[in-house]
């Protein structure tokens, strides 16, 4: 039975017999957890309905999720290879109850899949148990044809899941298989006991608590199931395989593999390689298809470091050029058919994955002969240990990942000093932290003086750009005043938008007194405004404070930030769901958006995104913004970036159906005020990530009239319309090339023309005539062929010609052929002048050239020609 229909039986059984709804899988970026690095696990996209917060569209529903376990809590990543049952992408088959049925069926019908439908021996089943789970333990009981001794209870380690270390969560009940080759002798001791014979299928949840941050289990209200199957291993047993590797699931990437590197696949050891690459192309194809692309930081490094483990195991199979990529259209044949976005993206899969191997192989090499010089002085010591300084070191300068270096250090029966090198990484980081957070950090390290404890300022910069205040605490340094006020109209940078500039006024005796604000910070929950010079005492000194942000600014930013909203939609609609934010600028007089994508833009996708976004500002759609639950916003589709905090409640900004958001910043009333939406550059930022840069309003008004007055310019340079420039231009073009082409002929015959003007400058040179000639010549082909015309005219002698072609000094000697046989070489009298260009020369002996760095030494030359030949003697 091939792997598709196994999946396909699982569904089915679910379905028409169990009356569960089928769901596809979720991504395996999570669209809604920015606390989850990948999803770990079928029931992560459903964790708001397990504890209430959501009511689920169905009661029961079946799916197959694929799911990334490298990383957090679950994480097997260093098993991968060396068994042939662990992955880092797998697919889990689920079944859910969501407060609807709950142990009884959730372990009847499992035992039903199994033993009926799929007709697996019970004999070889063994069902586990919660410890404390007798509700459970008395279900199994009487599950028929289960053996007594079959039925084992275990702890908290293994039979309590939760899916982190806060969250839904409840005891379970797994079922084990033994796949061994001697069923007549199984030993139910070896169940759990990480015995390859003793295999874990499918993992039955009973949710029905919420793990808490303080480490409390709180009670649901409502109990749900949770099962989840590893298909790769139900595949292997159906197929009859003692390893997945050899189920259809995965034997066609391997024999491609064994194409590629005309390594034959072996099952023992030896076979690890083929197994990484295997395992991580998968990974990598699905990660990639969902949106997360390789890079140096979170979920990006993850993918950076299972390729570049993949890429080092060519390596060892001797594949020195990319390769991983040329596996993709097999990953895709696959699985293609469950999951389309891995079809429609293979080009773009392939491009990412190459791209990165291109970026990695030189390094790779250089890093792994650096690796051996480290491994033989670490075994010659006595420890064994590789010096933690060069580990590091691999991993700064060859972009080794620490885990690579593990395993090579594992096979070579090396170790590391892991806490050490943790140790090392900390103060990099550390590093990078200061250098790219240097002015927050910096402020939060100022003396604060507080003057009214636990206040936390207000913003009422949605609303308006003047704001009456008190100063809530204060610090200085040598240059600025810093700033914190009980309310503030001025927006703090973040998510992209700059900080607000602005004033604060102060009413004094004799007038008013104005400070300007030139940023403003966030600090925490604080909003810091920067004012240059010690301002405090003035501060101080008077009660009531007025805080102005400068509005046109304000307006102009808001214009852009409402516009990056229209411009990230457009892009998604444009290019495809790939497309992902990757940093963006948002100022007052222009923005800047950063997107995942393969490729520079194509000159129309380019209009075509700016028509779209201004068709978007003509519609003149209403700007909305609301305040719900991070949980509600998510589920109505709302984009959240990952890596952002969000809290609990969370500010939705909406453009009728275009675009939502989540995002603190400033926007526009209705898309019309953004006026007008210009893009004025394209350009890639790295390997996958493109940038645009856009201008709106005003500042797109006047690009908008510079240019026209520049065309009008040309029209009045070039006398005609508009619409006819361009060819105008092409046409001038033309006509330059022509005149140059007919320039260049005139000079050369010009240049043969009168040759016996040549053998005017007559000088000797060993008691022959020498004629040297200052010319224009305009390329080497040009001098020749005068030295050749010279050469027939002339009946006994040498002639040197010098010319400047470009910027180089040019030779070229001829001698006649009576003086030829008298052994004259024109490459000897060309090699000496040349040397006096600072050059050199040669050629045959009856005509040479040679070449100089100094042009303006070339008329000294020829000038004195005759005395350099006579010195050089
Ligand atoms: N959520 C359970 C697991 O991941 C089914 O094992």
């Amino acid at each position: 039975m091939d792997s598709k229909t196994i999946r396909q039986q699982f569904i089915d059984y679910f379905e028409t017999k169990r009356g569960h709804t089928r769901i596809p899988s979720a991504p395996v970026i999570p669209q809604n957890d920015p606390t989850l690095l990948f999803t770990n696990a079928g029931m992560n996209p459903f964790k708001p309905y397990f504890l209430g917060e959501l009511k689920p569209p169905y009661k029961r529903v079946v799916n197959t999720q694929k799911c990334i376990r490298v990383s957090g809590k679950h994480n097997d990543l260093e098993e991968v290879g060396r068994d042939h049952y662990h992955h880092t992408m797998f697919e889990m088959l689920g079944s859910w109850s969501f407060g609807d049925y709950y142990k009884k069926e959730a372990i009847e019908w499992a035992w039903e899949l199994f033993t009926e439908v799929w007709g697996i021996d019970p004999g070889r089943l063994y069902a586990t148990v919660y410890h404390d789970d007798g509700e459970a333990l008395e279900i199994w009981r009487k599950i028929p044809g289960l053996q007594e001794d079959h039925l084992l209870k275990f702890g908290k380690k293994d039979n309590f899941w939760s899916m982190g270390d806060i969250g839904p969560c409840g005891p379970c009940s797994e079922i084990h298989y033994y796949c061994g080759n001697d069923p007549e002798h199984q030993d139910p001791a070896k169940v759990n006991r990480g015995d390859p014979d003793y295999m874990e299928l499918w993992n039955l949840v009973f949710i029905q608590y919420n793990a808490t941050p303080d480490g409390k289990l709180e009670p649901l209200e409502q109990k749900h199931v949770d099962t989840g199957a590893g298909f790769e291993r139900i595949v292997a047993v159906l197929q009859d395989k003692h390893s997945n590797y050899e189920t259809d699931l995965f034997r066609p990437v391997i024999e491609q593999i064994e194409t590629l590197s005309n390594i034959a696949y072996e099952q023992g050891r030896d076979g690890m390689p083929h197994r990484v690459i295997a395992d991580h192309i998968r990974m990598l194809s699905v990660a990639i298809a969902d949106g997360a692309i390789p890079g140096n930081e979170g979920r990006a490094y993850v993918l950076r470091r299972i390729l570049r483990r993949a890429a080092r195991f060519g390596r060892t199979l001797r594949m020195k050029e990319p390769f991983l990529y040329r596996l993709v259209p097999a990953v895709v044949h696959i699985l293609g058919d469950v999951y389309p976005e891995l079809r429609v993206q293979r080009e773009y899969i392939q491009r990412i994955i190459r791209a990165e191997e291109e970026s990695f192989g030189n390094t790779l090499d250089k890093g792994l002969e650096l690796f051996e010089r480290f491994a033989k002085k670490a075994q010659k010591a006595s420890g064994k240990q590789l010096r933690s300084k060069d580990v590091f070191q691999l991993y700064d300068t060859y972009g080794f990942p620490i885990d690579l270096t593990r395993l090579l250090a594992e096979e070579k029966g090396l170790s590391m000093d892991e806490a050490e090198i943790d140790r090392l990484m900390e103060a990099q980081r550390e590093r990078a932290r200061a250098a790219g957070k240097f002015r927050q950090r910096s402020v939060e390290k100022l003396g604060w003086t507080v003057l009214l404890e636990n206040r936390e300022p207000e913003f009422d910069g949605y609303d308006t750009f003047t704001t009456r205040s008190r100063l809530l605490k204060y610090a200085t340094d040598s240059e600025n005043s810093y700033l914190v006020f009980d309310r503030t109209p001025f927006y703090a940078e973040a998510g992209g938008q700059i900080g607000d500039k602005g004033h604060i006024r102060m009413q004094t005796r004799h007038g008013s007194k104005t400070f300007p604000v030139v940023d403003t910070q966030k600090m925490h929950n604080d909003i810091v405004h920067v004012v240059p010079g010690d301002i405090v005492q003035d501060v101080l000194k008077y009660d009531d404070l007025e805080l102005q942000v400068n509005e046109g600014k304000r307006l102009d930013t808001a214009r852009n930030h409402s516009a990056t909203h229209l411009l990230h939609a457009a892009l998604e609609n444009l290019l495809g769901e790939h497309v992902k934010q990757a940093g963006s600028y948002v100022g007052p007089e222009r923005l800047r958006f950063d997107f995942t994508h393969f490729r520079k833009l194509h000159r129309e996708e380019i209009l075509e995104l700016q028509r779209e976004v201004n068709e978007k500002i003509f519609r003149n759609i209403p700007v909305k913004t609301q305040k719900k639950h991070y949980v509600e916003a998510v589920r109505e589709g709302a984009k959240a970036l990952f890596g952002e905090k969000y809290g609990d409640e969370v500010r939705v900004v909406s453009m009728g159906e275009i675009s939502c958001e989540l995002c603190g910043g400033t926007h526009v009333d209705r898309t019309g005020d953004i006026g007008l939406f210009i893009i004025v550059n394209e350009s890639s930022v790295s390997s996958g990530i493109r940038r645009i840069e856009a201008l709106t309003g005003e500042a797109a008004l006047r690009m908008m009239e510079q240019r026209q007055e520049t065309l009008m310019l040309l029209r009045t340079r070039l006398k005609t319309e508009e619409g006819e420039i361009a060819g105008r231009i092409l046409n001038m073009q033309k006509q330059i090339k022509e005149i140059e082409k007919e320039n260049l002929e005139l000079r050369s015959k010009l240049l043969s023309l009168d040759i016996d003007r040549y053998f005017r400058n007559k000088k000797t040179y060993r008691g022959v005539p020498l004629y040297i000639n200052d010319v224009r010549a305009e390329s080497m082909d040009q001098l020749k062929a005068l030295g050749d015309k010279v050469r027939n005219k002339m009946k006994s002698g040498i002639a040197v010609f010098g010319t400047v072609i470009g910027e180089t000094p040019q030779l070229l000697c001829v001698v006649s052929d009576d003086l030829v046989k008298r052994g004259f070489k024109a490459g000897n009298i060309v090699r000496g002048l040349g040397k006096a260009l600072g050059g050199g020369g040669g050629g045959k002996p009856h005509m040479a050239t040679a070449g100089g760095k100094d042009a303006d030494k070339l008329r000294d030359v020829l000038e004195g020609a005759e005395d350099i030949l006579r010195s050089e003697k």
